[in-house]
């Protein structure tokens, strides 16, 4: 018999969703590096401002969220009664915040095209949009780590988080599969170079 290690890790398959925190994560952290500059009225090269917007649209919004909203909070319909009422309202929170840090991202992309073009108060729009995205994606990686996908993870059974991981795998193929994930670390490995 073969045994599933994979079937073993404590939080299987959401493991899959924490690797992407770990990449996200380094990117807010150059998104408050970017934050202490604006401070300091330091410059930032605008191709690294581009790709760091990009890299919140298409990572975290798309490759990200969409697996948390369209696979596993879906199925969490299925337990709706195992779960408490905490921690609905907290999932309620954490879809809110998606679209917060959309439009944040968006705001920053519209804030840094103004400030192109001349507009003097885009750079406090900047300053605004990276300091609350900051702000909202720690709490909201926290409140998923340490209380929600725990408390998810319970109430999966076997055969519902093989197919989740199989939905994963699923999607990341349609958003561009391995060959993706990749491009998005080597842009983020670039940001760090960039962004020092
Ligand atoms: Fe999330
Ligand atoms: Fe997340």
């Amino acid at each position: 018999m073969r045994l599933n290690l994979r079937a073993d890790v404590k939080m299987y398959p959401i493991e899959i969703l924490l690797d992407e925190h770990k990449l996200v994560e380094r990117v807010i952290k150059l998104v408050e590096k970017v934050r202490s500059k604006l401070k300091k009225k330091k410059e930032i090269p605008a191709t690294s401002f581009w790709k760091l917007v990009d890299f919140l649209r298409s990572y975290a919004d798309v490759i990200h969220h969409s697996k948390e909203e369209d696979i596993l909070f879906m199925q969490m319909r299925e337990h709706e009664a195992e779960l408490s009422e905490k921690v609905w309202d907290q999932i309620g929170v954490l879809i809110d915040e998606h679209i917060q840090g959309l439009d944040l991202a968006n705001e920053m992309h519209k804030a840094i095209r103004d400030y192109q073009r001349g507009s003097v108060s885009a750079r406090k729009r900047i300053l605004r949009s990276v300091t609350s995205y900051v702000d909202i994606m720690k709490a909201h990686f926290k409140s998923e780590e340490d209380e929600v996908f725990p408390a998810m993870v319970k109430v999966l059974s076997k055969a519902e988080k093989d197919k989740m991981a199989a939905d994963f795998k699923r999607f990341d193929k349609i958003v561009g599969g391995t060959a993706a994930h990749r491009s998005y670390e080597k842009i983020v490995a670039e940001l760090e170079k960039e962004l020092s």
